[in-house]
């Protein structure tokens, strides 16, 4: 027990964090080409932000969240999504008030949903996402999408696809509850149990439901398509013409309805294949009456969130990796106390010169501290026996030449500045 993680969780262990890093490294410089700036939000929330923010009829408010109550004060919910806090963040400390017209926001980080687990579904999942906050043109949604699928593209992912579709404004939407009732009506008590409480609260996501007989009593089905107000199908055109001046393609998917209420116009996901059920590995849309639903401005937003897991999980599916360098790069082995003294020496100062040391603590002898070195796949050792430590200086050993050659201490910098960094220093 005491050894056990909890079920739906990971340990990323050292090999895998590399991997993640040189992920996050990505996700930042392509926010930063694409114009977002971090914020960095709470763990958890009030859980009323979640409640009112992503809407208490869907499955992440019903059954999803991790809620708690600190010392008799109120309702916590670890977050189980980014863009509510976000939007939280933006009204509480006035974002809106910034000079420029569109606050772009990203975020990296764990979120929480208690759900049945399975490959590429966690109870502590990591989402980079982003939020446009302030523009509701087109343009911007076709942007979203392009910066999404950029993402993709540069971690060399292919077969991806994006599933579009406009789920419309309040007024639309009324107009399809009704006429999309009226179709389920007959066929109410076949639905699923889950649909069947969907029926009266929230008709349209029944039209997603992952249930082969759902699936099939859905079929021809009043979509929101076919009702679109006038300014929510010319947006919609909108989009699309974007997308294809920006060369994205994209599916129309008139059932596409997301798990989360804030949506309006826009919807959208990335699909993978190949890696399971969980093929979505990013999603996102428009909420245009979000924010002043927090109690902030009326002011439109949009915005998207990756899951990471399924992106690194998609990455392996079809043979991609992402490596971190190669971290250690000078290992010093010594012989002897004063020879180690030199050594713990020199370790220091070549790490404040940059350089990744690593030596062998507990004076084990020289083969295992070379096996040691072998074992970091360092690009030199550095070698302090008795003869070294009387003439002051070191043997360098070139680890693939296995070639061994004398250095003055007062060079070992200039060496390895020459020969790793390739760079000319003169001291
Ligand atoms: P979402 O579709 O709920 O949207 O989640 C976005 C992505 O997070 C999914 O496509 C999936 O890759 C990943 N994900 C979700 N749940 C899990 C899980 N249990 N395990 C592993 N990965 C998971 C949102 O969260 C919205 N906040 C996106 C957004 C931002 N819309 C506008 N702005």
């Amino acid at each position: 027990m005491l050894t056990n993680k909890p079920k739906g969780t990971n340990d990323f262990l050292p090999d895998e964090v590399g991997r993640w890093q040189a992920l996050e490294d990505l996700l930042r410089e392509v926010s930063r080409l694409y114009g977002y700036r971090e914020i960095r939000t709470p763990i958890f929330e009030h859980t009323e932000l979640f409640q009112r923010g992503v809407g208490e009829t869907t499955d992440i408010v019903e059954k999803e969240m991790y809620t708690f109550t600190s010392k008799g004060e109120k309702s916590y919910s670890l977050r189980p999504e980014g863009t509510a806090p976000t939007v939280r963040a933006y009204v509480e400390n006035k974002l809106y008030a910034q000079p420029q017209p569109t606050t772009k926001l990203y975020y990296i980080g764990p979120m929480f949903r208690h759900d049945r687990p399975q490959a590429g579904r966690y109870r502590q999942f990591h989402q980079y996402g982003i939020e446009a906050l302030g523009s509701d043109d087109p343009a911007l949604d076709a942007e979203v999408i392009a910066m999404a699928m950029d993402i993709y593209r540069r971690l060399g992912l292919k077969d991806l696809t994006v599933e579009l579709n406009s789920v419309g404004c309040p007024n639309c939407r009324l107009q399809h509850r009704q006429k999309l009732q009226e179709f389920l009506a007959p066929k109410k008590e076949q639905l699923c149990k889950t649909c069947q409480g969907r029926y009266e609260r929230n008709p349209m996501r029944i039209l997603d439901c992952k249930d082969s007989n759902c699936q099939k009593l859905t079929e021809g089905a009043p979509t929101i398509d076919q009702m679109l107000c006038p300014e929510c199908q010319s947006h919609f055109t909108a989009v699309q013409k974007h997308l294809h001046a920006l060369e994205v393609p994209y599916n129309l998917n008139s059932k596409l309805v997301r798990g989360l209420d804030y949506y309006v116009k826009t919807a959208f996901e990335i699909v993978a294949t190949g890696i399971g059920a969980q093929g979505s590995v990013g999603g996102g849309g428009r909420y245009d009456g979000l924010i002043e639903q927090i109690g902030g401005p009326a002011m439109p937003g949009i915005g998207f969130a990756l899951g990471l897991e399924r992106i690194l999980l998609a990455m392996k599916e079809q043979g991609l990796d992402l490596v971190a360098d190669n971290p250690v790069e000078v290992f010093i082995a010594t012989m002897g106390e004063d020879a180690q003294l030199m050594g713990s020496k020199l370790s220091q100062q070549l790490r404040q010169e940059g350089f990744a040391v690593e030596r062998d603590y507990g004076n084990r002898s020289f083969k295992a501290q070379l096996k040691a070195a072998d074992r970091y796949q360092v690009r030199y050792t550095l070698i302090i026996g008795e003869d070294e430590l009387k003439n002051n200086m070191v043997q360098v050993k070139d680890m693939a030449t296995g070639k061994q050659e004398p250095v003055a201490l007062a060079e070992v910098q200039v060496y390895l500045n020459r020969n790793i960094r390739g760079r000319e220093i003169n001291e």
